[in-house]
């Protein structure tokens, strides 16, 4: 009887081993976020990091949107606390859009230019999104010194670097997951055209299609999301290239909205992540303009939606969508919005559509799995 039930044990610990250890193999996609360094990048940062479908090889970083480069530091904190000693490389990107450096090579623009000047340098803008609201010192902080690592850096050359690296380390191409303008990738594509056939995938969190964009700060370009908007010259290279793009744009991400219901569940979190990104969340709510009502109604999880339809874990409908292209004239209250165009796109482009939702819409299955995966210590 005992030697039965012995051998019962050794059977079941051998076959689950193995299937985690296969588990592991099929799920673990590489991946390179680059991004903007608004509050939800960062959230979106860990929740990767976080993720085991996702083996993250770096993040690129781009200073021409919501905060200043400088912030980057937070993201080495971040990184360095949850992959520990792997020195994960964090790059600096362009810091102008390239509307701006077309037009003055030598100066690199001129920061707080033409689409820049809408991202707010105080409350709640740049200044709140560097410190984090003064949370960033709650971080376990990294002996890295991201400044140190500037001297000689080059976007070109790192970017293609580490496609290289993700692809020689892991045998696979990395799938590149957009938070921010599109103007690292546009900057690489000019380089190194070619480098789209060492791309797997682009999902790249942008644009507004049938529902209003988000740029608050200029109420009279009603179309435009931030994240197009930035840089539509990048916006519009990206898509005549031939990568292989699926974009989030607002209409998904507006189909989940926080609630009351979900902050009570965030708060119970015990998890060092779970804590700080309540903090985080609860700080933006208290100080949004017209209280909670106008929070649950503009405030998304914008980034972190976009890394659930990466992991590809049931929460997305997605449709191919050819015939959208992006507005760019130098004129800053038309430019950056999506628009049906007759002339198809290069690539193989796709919008995802409908977000598949539960009622109450707290325990739909990206809220599920998102405050699972930051609740791992
Ligand atoms: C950046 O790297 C690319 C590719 O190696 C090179 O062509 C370019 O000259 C470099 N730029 C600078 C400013 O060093
Ligand atoms: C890309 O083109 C360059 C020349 O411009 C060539 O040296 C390189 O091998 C090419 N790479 C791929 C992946 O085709
Ligand atoms: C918005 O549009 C109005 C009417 O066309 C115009 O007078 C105003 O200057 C515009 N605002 C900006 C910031 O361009
Ligand atoms: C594609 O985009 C156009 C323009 O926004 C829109 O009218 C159309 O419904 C979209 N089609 C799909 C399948 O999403």
């Amino acid at each position: 009887m005992e030697i039965k039930i012995c051998l019962v044990f050794i059977a079941f610990f051998m076959l689950t081993d193995f299937s985690v250890a296969n588990d592991k193999w099929e799920k673990s996609l590489p991946v390179i976020i680059d991004v903007d360094g608004d509050f939800d990048d960062f959230i979106a940062i860990i929740y990767a990091l976080k993720s085991k479908e996702l083996d993250v090889r770096g993040i690129t970083y781009q200073g021409d949107g919501w905060s200043n480069a400088a912030s980057a530091q937070n993201i080495v904190d971040i990184v360095d606390d949850i992959y520990p000693g792997k020195n994960l490389p964090v790059i600096l990107g362009a810091d102008y859009s390239l509307y701006e450096t077309d037009k003055n090579p030598d100066s690199l623009g001129t920061p707080g230019c033409l689409y820049q000047k809408t991202v707010p340098a105080g409350a709640g803008g740049k200044r709140d999104q560097d410190l984090l609201y003064g949370l960033n010192r709650q971080l376990r902080l990294s002996k890295r010194i991201w400044y140190n690592a500037i001297k000689g850096f080059n976007i070109t050359k790192d970017y293609a670097n580490l496609i290289d690296s993700t692809i020689k380390q892991t045998g696979k191409k990395p799938t590149i997951i957009m938070t921010g303008p599109a103007t690292n990738i546009a900057t690489l594509l000019r380089a190194f055209p070619n480098y789209t056939a060492k791309i797997d995938k682009v999902f790249w969190m942008s644009g507004a299609l049938d529902v209003p964009g988000n740029l608050f700060s200029l109420p009279n370009n009603t179309h435009a999301e931030f994240n197009v908007f930035f840089d539509c010259v990048a916006a519009q290279e990206l898509l005549a290239s031939n990568l292989d793009i699926t974009l989030i744009p607002l209409d998904y991400t507006s189909k989940t909205p926080l609630n009351i219901a979900f902050f009570d569940k965030l708060s119970k979190l015990k998890s060092f992540y779970g804590i700080f990104i309540y903090k985080l969340l609860s700080m933006i709510r208290s100080t949004w303009f017209g209280g909670d009502t106008a929070f649950f109604t503009r405030y998304y999880l914008w980034d972190p939606t976009a890394i659930s339809v990466v992991k590809n874990i049931g929460v997305a409908k997605i449709v191919s969508n050819r015939s959208l292209a992006v507005t760019c004239k130098g004129d800053p209250n038309y430019d950056g919005q999506f628009v049906s165009s007759k002339i198809l796109t290069n690539s193989n482009f796709r919008v995802t559509t409908d977000a598949y939702v539960s009622n109450p819409i707290d325990s739909s299955p990206f809220f599920q799995d998102f405050l699972k995966v930051i609740n791992y210590d």
